[in-house]
């Protein structure tokens, strides 16, 4: 399989890399700084022309047109576009920021805006292929300080949820991944306990495995906090607003 991920170069999209490229794919992996990555140099001093490294930032639009047609071509086609380039930083109203805002925006739903935009023609001219789209169990349902990186989020699983049939019309299939807390750089930022908090390696495995057994339209994973936030969604505001107000500290 020929993949390209957007956010490759650290925490569960470098885990990914290394499945996938262990696992013989082609992979084209990108972020700000993928080509100049001693992790990924590595990997490609281990995986001999089987990965090919992209700087790509999602933010800075007229460069992506340039990185989606180099990905394309580094082995003629892609199969799988996995979007998991991710921004947070916690952001309480009274500390409101909006060119933070702005950077979770770009990263987290505009970066993968922008690119199906130069990679949508490719695909339908391919006939066929297949989109995951990292978002995250922070797009359930909004909860107090996070609103900055679960904006995004959500935006991103609406748009895919209008986009699927679309897109199954022409022979694409787009999924969409919400799993919970993983160890990375970026919930380093948390000062507070993580419920199931998972490593990258056990992370990526479930997205492996459940791309490899399922089509479903969207991957939840841990089960508990999972379900956990399906419910609060499901609740009337009245009980769910009263719940997440717990939550402030
Ligand atoms: N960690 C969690 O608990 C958790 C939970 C749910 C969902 N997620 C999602 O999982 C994905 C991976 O997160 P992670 O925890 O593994 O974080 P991470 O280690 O910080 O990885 C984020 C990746 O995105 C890339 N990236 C960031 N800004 C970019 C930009 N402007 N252009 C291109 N690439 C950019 C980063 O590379 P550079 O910085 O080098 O560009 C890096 O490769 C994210 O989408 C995140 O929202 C994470």
């Amino acid at each position: 399989m020929r993949i390209w991920i957007v956010g490759g170069s650290s925490g569960i999209g470098l885990e990914l890399v290394k499945r996938w490229l262990e696992a013989g794919h082609r992979v084209v992996a990108s972020a700000r700084h993928a080509e100049s990555s001693d992790a990924l140099g590595q990997f490609k001093a281990r995986y001999d022309g089987a990965l090919c490294c992209v700087d790509t930032d999602v933010s800075q639009p007229d460069t992506l047109a340039q990185s989606a047609s180099r990905a394309w071509k580094a082995f003629d086609g892609i199969d799988l576009w996995f979007y998991n380039a991710g921004a947070y930083r916690p952001m309480p109203s009274d500390e409101w920021d909006l060119k933070a805002f702005e950077m979770m925006t770009d990263t987290n739903y505009m970066g993968a805006v922008r690119l199906m935009t130069h990679l949508l023609p490719r695909f339908k001219a391919q006939g066929y292929g297949r989109w995951v789209w990292n978002a995250s169990l922070a797009a359930v349902f909004g909860l107090p300080y996070g609103g900055g990186y679960s904006a995004p989020k959500a935006a991103m699983v609406n748009l895919a949820e209008s986009l699927q049939p679309e897109l199954a019309r022409d022979n694409v299939q787009l999924q969409i991944i919400n799993h919970g807390f993983v160890k990375t750089r970026l919930t380093a930022k948390n000062d507070f306990e993580m419920p199931e908090l998972m490593t990258p390696e056990i992370a990526a495995g479930k997205i492996v495995a459940a791309l490899e057994t399922t089509g479903r339209f969207c991957i939840y994973f841990p089960p508990k906090l999972s379900l956990f936030l399906r419910l609060l969604n499901l609740l009337p505001y009245r009980l769910s607003l009263a719940m997440t107000s717990k939550m402030l500290t």
